[in-house]
């Protein structure tokens, strides 16, 4: 096995326990949504590339895909702002859209963009998240839900530290300074 990078403390989700959880996911989403309605799943830029790809190859359902970015925290600290830097391309009024996200942590990103897409009025609106943080602050369902994770900074599997550490095949605690 590799040594860990030197940036990194230890593996908080193994390589192997994100494909097992992800194929359970998309077993779950497809099942649920068996019923032949075209899903439309909005993947948010640019930590949920490497999840939504690797979801998205399982589900066994019609589905299309779009991308939203919204602003981002600067390095380790929360800013607290939300704003949307890029819009989907369709509108979603009448979809069934399920919303693909890497990490909840104040949950704040995710909020926001519930209720901009729930505005939108959507058919049904899900949340499928990667990991979460912190569980008890949330005002929104997630009804995917990989992992629940300690309240530490992660990186690997889409997630970064200033765009570093993204494409690691594993999620892992950044070493603090
Ligand atoms: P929230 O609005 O506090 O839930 O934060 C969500 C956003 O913060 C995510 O979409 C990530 O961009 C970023 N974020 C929060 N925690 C981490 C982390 O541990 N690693 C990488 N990005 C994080």
């Amino acid at each position: 096995m590799n040594a860990l990078h030197p940036d990194l403390s230890r593996i908080v989700v193994s390589a192997d326990q994100i494909q097992t959880r992800v194929k359970e996911l998309a077993g779950q989403i497809s099942t649920d949504f068996s019923n032949g309605d075209q899903l439309y799943i909005v993947g948010i830029l640019k930590g949920a590339f490497i999840f939504l790809a690797d979801l998205t190859r399982q589900l066994t359902v019609p589905h299309a895909v779009d991308f939203m970015a919204l602003s981002s925290y600067g390095k380790t600290t929360s800013s607290g702002a939300v704003r949307i830097l890029m819009d989907l391309r369709e509108p979603i009024e009448g979809k069934n859209v399920i919303i693909v996200e890497d990490i909840v942590d104040t949950g704040r990103t995710l909020e926001y963009l519930y209720r901009i897409l729930k505005g939108r009025k959507p058919a049904s609106l899900h949340s499928c998240v990667l990991v979460r943080k912190q569980r008890d602050n949330l005002n929104i369902p997630i009804e995917y839900l990989g992992f629940d994770i300690p309240d530490v900074w992660v990186v690997g599997y889409g997630l970064d530290f200033a765009d570093k550490h993204r494409t690691l095949p594993y999620i892992a605690e950044l070493k603090r300074d």
